[in-house]
């Protein structure tokens, strides 16, 4: 119980590297609340669930009324929700794109600007990108574009935030084994060919886990108190210039 009393939300907690951060959160005493487009799919966690699609502003602005009235302020806003596809640069639609930085960049975007006012003088902004922000991938170039504005908005919000003592970082995954892998609408063996493509070419070899970035992700909210505007890679070594 390391952090009990600290209150948090996460977006995207329903599944995957968010719902870990949240079991984790949990059991270090911290109440959370965390969304997903369908709060059913948050069944067995100890945190309340608020359905709410990152995507549209209305339910942002309500979440944020949620999260006023439940908890009045915050210590942890960890902004992850996000998706990616594998679609080569040449045959993305324009809707796969809008898609793409609706979810990823627009609904990060206005997910911190209506919830930075509830988090404390001392709290932290924590978003999630990928090492595809530095990485050039076949099929992930839209993606990585979405993401690496991302990246940049940490930076601009680091700013702004820093005369309330407001801290923003990014945690930058690389292949982590979620059950989606952070993918959408691909069959399970291309997603099985991405996954082993993943463990080739990092260095460490291997894929790894929420836990790793959840960890991550506290370590980032709750013990890093002099550091703002800075991305934490935990991709084992991929987008670090280390060699495999
Ligand atoms: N897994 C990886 O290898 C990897 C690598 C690099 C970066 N990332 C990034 O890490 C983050 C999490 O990835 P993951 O693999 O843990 O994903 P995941 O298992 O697919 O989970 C995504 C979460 O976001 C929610 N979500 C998706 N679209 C939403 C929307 N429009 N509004 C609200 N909630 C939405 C999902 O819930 P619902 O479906 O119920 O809405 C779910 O809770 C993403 O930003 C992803 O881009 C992942």
């Amino acid at each position: 119980m390391k952090y009990l009393g600290k209150k948090a939300v996460v977006t995207g907690g329903t599944h995957g590297m968010g719902r870990a951060t949240v079991e984790m959160l949990v059991e270090n005493g911290v109440d959370v609340v965390l969304t997903g487009r369908t709060a059913e799919r948050a069944e067995g966690l100890k945190a309340h669930a608020v359905a709410s699609d990152a995507t549209d502003l209305g339910d942002i602005a309500r979440l944020r009324s949620e999260v006023a009235h439940r908890f009045q302020d915050i210590d942890l806003l960890f902004v992850n929700v996000g998706f990616s596809t594998l679609t080569p640069f040449d045959q993305a639609s324009e809707a796969d794109y809008d898609r793409t930085f609706d979810v990823n960049t627009k609904g990060a975007f206005f997910t911190a600007q209506h919830l930075a006012p509830l988090v404390k003088e001392g709290g932290s902004i924590v978003f999630t990108t990928s090492v595809a922000t530095v990485l050039g991938s076949p099929g992930l170039s839209v993606y990585a574009g979405a993401k690496a504005a991302v990246r940049a908005f940490a930076r601009g919000l680091a700013a702004e935030l820093a005369p309330r003592n407001v801290r923003v970082n990014v945690v930058s995954p690389g292949f982590i084994d979620t059950p989606s892998m952070g993918v959408s609408g691909v069959p399970r063996e291309v997603l099985e060919q991405f996954k082993e493509e993943g463990d080739r070419i990092t260095p460490l070899k291997r894929h790894g886990t929420m836990d790793e970035v959840a960890s991550a992700v506290l370590f980032l909210a709750f013990e890093a108190t002099f550091t703002t505007g800075a991305e934490l890679a935990v991709d084992g070594g991929l987008g670090q210039g280390v060699s495999a």
